[in-house]
């Protein structure tokens, strides 16, 4: 169920065509988080959706995931987890490794971060392979926690990352698409 005003969002994300490598029809999400109005009406969004879940934090993924997320989380009254790149969280971790296009990365999230049952909304800004939204769920779900929901402006249905997540039973809410 996509809000009405969903084309309105879209609008505003801008496509930039072969970055960061040739091929990649990149999608930037900086002129919808400038406009002010764009900024509220997608917060607002995702603050509707789950204003009325049961749920104890909101995990946002490094860096854009960040963005969305704390101001999400501040709004539901809920604490904000971030899952971190390699290497930037100080103390004892849990890691995930996931596969890119070329090579691969690692996700980490603070050991104590959360407790066996607590219910999780997960947030990035964009779904493509899904590895990033998968490994972060993984995260949770080997700290004890439920992921509710995973949520994310964009998904990119053609490289298959929705399907995946769907596969895992993680519920997944997007804006918009773009093919
Ligand atoms: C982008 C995006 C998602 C991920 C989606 O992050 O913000 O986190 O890629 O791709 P996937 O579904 O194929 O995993 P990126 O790694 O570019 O990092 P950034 O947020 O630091 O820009
Ligand atoms: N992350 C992975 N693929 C992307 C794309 N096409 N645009 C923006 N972020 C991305």
């Amino acid at each position: 169920p996509k809000p009405w005003y969903a084309d309105y969002l879209r609008s505003r994300i801008r496509t930039v065509p072969d970055w960061p490598e040739p091929g990649v029809m990149f999608r930037d999400i900086t002129p919808l988080l400038q406009d002010p109005k764009s900024f509220r009406l997608l917060v607002d969004t995702f603050v509707h959706r789950y204003m009325d879940m049961t749920l104890d934090f909101v995990a946002g993924v490094d860096a854009r995931g960040f963005i969305l997320g704390s101001v999400v989380a501040y709004e539901l009254n809920l604490g904000f987890v971030p899952i971190r790149k390699k290497g930037k969280l100080p103390y004892l971790t849990e890691a995930e490794e996931y596969e890119l296009e070329y090579g691969s990365a690692t996700v980490e999230i603070h050991a104590d971060a959360c407790k066996p049952g607590d219910r999780v909304l997960l947030i990035d800004d964009l779904v493509a392979t899904g590895g990033t939204m998968i490994a972060a769920a993984k995260l949770l779900q080997r700290l004890g926690a439920t992921v509710v929901e995973a949520a994310a402006i964009i998904d990119l249905p053609e490289l298959g990352g929705s399907r995946l997540i769907a596969e895992k039973h993680i519920p997944l809410y997007t804006i918009c698409d773009f093919a």
